[in-house]
């Protein structure tokens, strides 16, 4: 068999929120694949990135008071964690906000702008008066202008179904600021996709498309192709585009070419040959992984870049369905959004990869994670087919023929059909159908089973002069889980491992073209538990949000007008020494317009603040009165004195301004934490 170079690729996660179910479906499907093809002896490359740019992006790291390289800095790590721990393993991990994504971004573009499939023209969109920005669909709601409904998408009403475009809403809001979005004018950058049509239908035509892909893209070329609009104007999260000030690629340019970047970087640091993989002649493989809602992206758009760039273009697209738990969407209030450490924090990472693996084909349904039929087929097929064989032949060879094997096989014939199988299960990976390859691999296990089951060592190993038939009999059942195993090793990583190491023996795919005889193992592990339902059921408490319904926020409501500041330590708050305090005298200040002078008795000690409450407080509606002061701010001088702390109130101010007023019972110099 050829060597083949192969480079594969998971779609590239938002840097913009945790890792889910969902998402690990795409991963682990892509990481079975991988594994398969290195454990082939292929030269097979899995490289992934983050998806950093984007106004969401932006906008999510402002929100929480840091730069978007920041916010993007503390996804990436959790992100990889979260793989690692589901033993998803790159051979690089990189992000889309890199030199080398940069340096090929503008290469691309600038190819593609020489050969002319950049156009340029103005176009008007909703704006953000307030924030000062475009607003993307998604950041504006209104009326349906069909059905009247309040509170709808910018794209789409969730009352009747309707899509329209955001300028089409009725008393249209900004999501971010409440504003009202006026309509303005910008020019925009655009791909010329329908250039690429022909090309695009020869390129679908050649390679082998799933047929529901095939499908999808028919309508897409009756309905005609577009333009694509490849420009955002500052402020934008992304790269400038070169020689255009204020306008940046938008996202999903630069992402696809994070693939490039995320190689190009593995080949700084390996000494790989970028172009054999990438340039118009390469021989090497290409393939992308990718949820079904992102096929235009990468079957359109993408291989038309390329192309336009004089660059290779994909072998395959491979695309996948959406996980549904329980038959449903997933769901926070259900508890079924749950979150890939959720799901690390209760249950084993395998039990997931062998559920998928179980269920996966090369179509492009949506495939179900039912829990009960989780825990039921990982327990039959896992712990009670495969796992079984080995605990049920181990400790006899440990106890009683001193760990190693016999050097006679009992059945070859049974060895050979496990063996057999090797290349029909390899067609089933090749081809992405997992559920057949699995299910081809449990009916070896069954036959084991039935070998073991008539053959009953444990009745043998009773009998003295029986122990030579009991000694091949667990010989045999050893040789067929491994053999099990080798075919299970891209679904069970960890597990193949920890069989390695029993086994004594690599478990490489060739190998299952051997036999283990006269070899020495080591004590047999346990190697999985069962599934418990008590667990599964503790990730799914875990998982539930609380059931308050998360409100829209009211434009109009304080917290819009001013959303909650960023996070701090609670450090950061015992700094702020805290004071109940007595107004004891409130004066007018000769010549000051806003300020009433307070003098403040902290029970023993008095200090003069000068607040600005007079558009809202005579001095005889507060003299006596307690109240909380900020006791440790440095005193500041002030035109008419020193001011010698704070008191705390509430409102935007004029004839709305609030003093807090603490609760009976406190007396003045009472800390308030
Ligand atoms: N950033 C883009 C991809 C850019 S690729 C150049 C993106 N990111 S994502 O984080 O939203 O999704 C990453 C992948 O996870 C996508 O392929 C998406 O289809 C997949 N999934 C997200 N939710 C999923 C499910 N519930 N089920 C299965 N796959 C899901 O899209
Ligand atoms: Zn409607």
């Amino acid at each position: 068999m050829a060597q083949r170079k192969i480079l594969i690729t998971s779609a590239l996660p938002y840097a913009n929120g945790p890792t889910h179910l969902g998402h690990l479906l795409e991963y682990i499907q892509t990481d079975i694949w991988a594994r398969f093809q290195k454990l082939r002896g292929h030269q097979a490359y899995y490289v992934c990135a983050d998806d950093a740019h984007g106004t969401p992006i932006m906008l999510n790291a402002q929100k929480q008071g840091i730069t978007p390289e920041e916010m993007v800095a503390r996804v990436s790590v959790e992100r990889q964690r979260d793989f690692a721990d589901f033993n998803i393993l790159f051979d690089n991990y990189h992000s889309t906000h890199s030199p080398e994504n940069k340096v090929l971004s503008e290469l691309i573009y600038n190819r593609l702008n020489d050969k002319g499939h950049i156009k340029k023209r103005t176009i008007s969109q909703l704006f953000d008066p307030e924030k000062g920005i475009f607003l993307p669909d998604r950041f504006v709601t209104g009326t349906c202008p069909s059905c009247d409904a309040v509170d709808q998408n910018g794209d789409s009403c969730d009352v009747c179904g309707a899509t329209y475009s955001p300028t089409e809403l009725k008393d249209p809001r900004s999501v971010m600021s409440g504003a009202t979005p006026v309509l303005k004018d910008s020019e925009h950058f655009f791909f010329d996709l329908p250039a690429f049509e022909g090309m695009l239908k020869t390129w679908l035509r050649s390679g082998s498309i799933q047929s529901e892909m095939a499908n999808k893209l028919e309508e897409w070329f009756a309905d005609g192709l577009q333009q694509w609009d490849i420009s955002r104007d500052a402020p934008y999260f992304g790269f400038e585009i070169p020689n255009a000030p204020g306008k940046y690629f938008y996202v999903w340019l630069d992402a696809p070419i994070g693939y490039m970047a995320s190689f190009k970087n593995l080949c700084d640091k390996t000494g790989l040959n970028f172009d054999e993989f990438w340039s118009k002649d390469s021989d090497a493989e290409l393939y992308h992984f990718i949820g079904k809602d992102i096929i235009y992206f990468h079957s359109l758009f993408w291989p038309a870049m390329l192309e336009g760039a004089d660059f290779r273009k994909p072998t395959n697209v491979f695309a996948h369905g959406f996980v549904t738990v329980n038959g449903a969407k997933m769901s926070k209030s259900k508890g079924t959004f749950i979150k890939a450490r959720t799901y690390l924090d209760h249950l084993n990472p395998e039990y997931l990869r062998y559920y998928f693996a179980a269920k996966l084909n090369s179509g492009i349904t949506d495939l179900d994670l039912n829990l009960e039929d989780f825990a039921q087929r990982v327990n039959a097929d896992l712990v009670g087919k495969v796992v079984n064989i080995a605990s049920r032949c181990a400790s006899f060879i440990t106890k009683k023929f001193d760990g190693t094997l016999s050097e006679v096989i009992l059945d070859p014939a049974l060895i050979s059909e496990f063996q057999n199988a090797s290349e029909s299960i390899a067609n089933h990976f090749e081809g992405r159908d997992y559920s057949r390859a699995i299910r081809e691999i449990m009916a070896l296990a069954d036959k084991a089973n039935q070998f073991i089951d008539a053959q009953a060592p444990w009745v043998l190993i009773k009998d003295e002069s029986k122990q030579e038939l009991a000694h091949q009999v667990c010989t045999q059942g050893l040789n067929m889980f491994r053999l099990l195993m080798v075919y299970l090793k891209p679904v069970l990583p960890k597990m193949a491992s920890d069989v390695e190491a029993f086994l004594n023996t690599d478990l490489a795919w060739e190998s299952a073209q051997t036999v283990l005889t006269g070899h020495t193992i080591n004590p047999f592990k346990a190697l999985m538990q069962r599934v418990e339902m008590d667990k599964v059921n503790a990730m799914l408490a875990d998982s539930k949000e609380s059931l308050v319904p998360t409100v829209k926020i009211d434009p109009n409501s304080p917290l819009a007008k001013e959303p909650i500041a960023a996070e701090i330590e609670f450090d950061d708050f015992a700094k702020v020494d805290l004071r109940i305090a007595k107004i004891a005298k409130a004066e007018h200040v000769e010549g000051a317009e806003k300020l009433l002078k307070l003098t403040l008795d902290l029970g023993g000690e008095t200090r003069q603040v000068f607040a600005g409450i007079k558009s809202a407080y005579q001095p005889e509606d507060i003299e006596g009165k307690l109240t909380v002061m900020v006791a440790n701010l440095k005193p500041r001088k002030m035109r008419f004195g020193l001011s010698e702390g704070m008191v705390l109130a509430a409102g935007p101010g004029g004839k709305e301004i609030y003093i807090l007023n603490p609760d009976e019972g406190s007396i003045p110099g009472m800390r308030v934490m």
